[in-house]
């Protein structure tokens, strides 16, 4: 965000004319059927979610004001108390659901369990004793470093139990990230893994949390538990098996009533500088926020199974795998490992094992599905699925019709959902019962949120004109400041635009109102004074039968500023030519604009992603520029970036 550049708009080329009406017989079924409720919530937002928090979710203490908001400094639900555990899993033990499955959870070597919401209910008590007897307490920080098992969700749950924020730490970060993270939070337990399963491989998780804790003096006690059995050294005094732990742990730990505003975690984001920033969510408003919108985007029915294929380590899994499903009462799957193991068909043969209702995915995986082939889809059975979702980059459009064709057989609606790890809430999406979908838009603003698509100096844009998208108005899930940064949470989110959130992400709007992201805005490239959005370039590049995967960036240039360098994944079956090269660069001219058409086509392999599966164009670019590669620590694969290099730099040699 520190480098954005200073022209007013963004231009917009990408034309999508492709339309999705709801199937009436799923809008008879829908959880939300009557377009009414946008106006509705416009009309008066603060009671809408008062009349939503009051019907869905349990209270010790009502409110006495649903909002207070002193720019930019949101309170919901002021002076009520709750309890984000009780609402997830008490609640349900309570009635019929008690012996309905909560988690179905696949382990990457084929092991599979059940947790009902009894045996959560069971787990998570006797966890919330053992934290408790580790000396934890109401406001104590506790880190949780693990892979995708089921005892992540059930120390996330004990820690909402008794109050004690938790910082989760994905799995697939470095000992160095890690001990950034815990100090930052000034965690005192920290909980781990003997080592995590991917790809057939143990990752010690022991082992980093080890190297971490050598400069981690705030934590006072670990606990690892048992999952690969790979030999881990147990610091005596200091480290404690999970399953002891537990064996002397009381049964019964009630669920300690907290305020509204008392905060559930700390989750970190990688900004593109600096330290990483700790987003801070609290209790109920994140709540209401993630339980709303996952009954009403998902559309979940108590019969459904919902799998969102994310990591828990990021905030999807933390909003969409854990509290939205489980507040909700729902069966929410969990798979422990890789996508390719032990075959390409593996997420596939979850579906058809389970039964999948409901898929929430992203558009990395879906494009890497495009790439490896659709006989991999072909050999199971999919004709569970009835919904389908994606969520943490612009979904080109080729990539959702291949979606809803060759997973959703052509009669599943989409939700493309737009959000952050601050909005804490899905914002902007289709409620899948009532709107018409469109390949490549998120849709419109989930009623009671208002989004708006500013220039420079913050006037509001017409239609069809890119620009800055922002948020207009506080909602119950969004961040409440940066921990322990309260100033760099002012200046990052709310100086831009004086009274809006800045999403740093550009926009535009359709003559229906639509919205259509175009990626980060430091993510564009400027090509003769003219802002092109990345995403509408690698688009057009996706739609070429030849391409899987593409990522554009801008390459400096000496006559036009920046030049367009493409680095293209290509299909099975298709080979690298100059010939396609060429091919590919005129494609782009005649189905965009020439002034889009790629100075250079790279072919490669793979491309570099973040660990939460987001394109790195920041190192393309450093390669495309000779440059040194930038920060390379969230990158989930770094020997790709290494050969991208290596070959672009022999290639240069043999054009030169
Ligand atoms: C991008 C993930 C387009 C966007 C929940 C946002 C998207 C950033 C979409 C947040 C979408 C997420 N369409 N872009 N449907 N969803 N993004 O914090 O740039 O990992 O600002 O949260 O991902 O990423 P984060």
């Amino acid at each position: 965000m520190e480098t954005v550049q200073t022209q007013a708009t963004i231009a917009a080329l990408l034309q999508e004319t492709r339309r999705f009406p709801p199937p009436p017989e799923f809008t008879a079924r829908a959880n939300v059927q009557d377009p009414g409720v946008y106006e509705e919530a416009e009309r008066d937002f603060e009671g809408f979610w008062a009349r939503h928090a009051e019907s869905e979710l349990e209270w010790f203490r009502k409110w006495d004001r649903v909002l207070e908001w002193d720019v930019p400094w949101a309170k919901w639900f002021v002076g009520g108390q709750t309890n984000v555990c009780y609402n997830c899993v008490d609640r349900h033990v309570k009635g019929r659901r008690r012996t309905k499955a909560a988690l179905v959870w696949e382990g990457e070597p084929g092991d599979s369990r059940v947790l009902t919401y009894l045996d959560l209910h069971r787990e998570v008590q006797r966890f919330a004793n053992a934290l408790k007897q580790l000396g934890v307490q109401k406001g104590d920080r506790v880190t949780i470093y693990m892979g995708m098992v089921p005892e992540l969700p059930i120390a996330m749950l004990a820690c909402a139990r008794i109050g004690a924020p938790h910082s989760v730490v994905f799995g697939g970060f470095s000992a160095d990230a890690l001990a950034g993270r815990i100090q930052d939070a000034q965690a005192k337990v920290l909980v781990t893994q003997d080592g995590a399963w991917r790809r057939g491989q143990v990752v010690p998780l022991k082992h980093f949390a080890d190297q971490a804790l050598e400069s981690c003096p705030s934590v006072e006690k670990v606990v690892v538990l048992r999952r690969a059995g790979n030999e881990v050294a147990m610091k005596p005094g200091r480290d404690e098996w999970w399953h002891e732990l537990e064996a002397g742990a009381p049964a019964t730990c009630p669920a300690e009533p907290l305020d509204s505003e008392h905060p559930l975690y700390i989750l970190y984001t990688s900004g593109t500088t600096g330290k990483p920033k700790g987003v801070l969510h609290t209790t109920a408003g994140y709540l209401l926020g993630v339980h709303m919108t996952t009954k009403w985007v998902f559309d979940l029915k108590d019969e459904d199974v919902y799998w969102c294929t994310a990591d828990i380590g990021w905030v999807t899994g933390h909003s969409y795998i854990v509290y939205g499903p489980l507040s909700n009462g729902a069966t929410s799957v969990m798979y422990e490992g890789a996508p390719d193991w032990p075959d390409k068909d593996r997420y596939w043969r979850i579906v058809e094992k389970y039964r999948v209702n409901v898929l929430y995915t992203s558009p990395t995986f879906i494009r890497t599905a495009m790439k490896w082939g659709p006989e991999y889809p072909r050999r199971c059975d999919l004709s569970s699925l009835r919904l389908l979702g994606t969520v943490g980059e612009p979904i080109n459009p080729e990539a959702w019709m291949w979606y809803h064709e060759n997973i959703g057989g052509g009669r599943c609606p989409i939700v493309d959902t737009w959000w952050q790890t601050e909005t804490g809430m899905i914002l902007i999406t289709p409620l899948p019962g009532i709107t018409t979908t469109k390949p490549g838009s998120a849709t419109l603003p989930f009623p009671g949120i208002a989004a708006d698509i500013v220039d420079e100096q913050g006037n509001s844009l017409p239609p069809n004109t890119g620009g800055y998208l922002v948020l207009t108005r506080p909602w119950p899930a969004m961040l409440r400041t940066f921990w322990g940064d309260p100033e760099r949470y002012v200046q990052v989110y709310w100086s831009r635009f004086p009274g809006k959130y800045f999403t740093g992400d550009g926009a535009r709007r359709d003559e229906d109102g639509y919205f259509w992201i175009q990626g980060r805005v430091d993510d564009v490239v400027n090509v003769a004074g003219h802002r092109l959005s990345n995403i509408e370039i690698e688009s057009t590049l996706v739609a070429h039968p030849a391409v899987a995967e593409a990522a554009t960036i801008g390459r400096s240039h000496p006559e036009k500023g920046q030049a367009v360098s493409a680095f293209v994944v290509l299909r099975a079956g298709y080979a690298p030519s100059e010939q396609l090269k060429h091919e590919l660069r005129e494609w782009v001219a005649q189905k965009i604009s020439p002034i889009a058409r790629p100075d250079d086509v790279f072919f490669c392999a793979d491309l570099p992603k973040t660990r939460s599966a987001k394109i790195m164009r920041r190192l393309l670019r450093d390669i495309a520029e000779g440059r040194a590669l930038g920060d390379t620590t969230t990158l989930t694969d770094p020997a790709v970036v290494e050969q991208i290099k290596q070959r672009y730099v022999e290639e240069g040699k043999e054009e030169a």
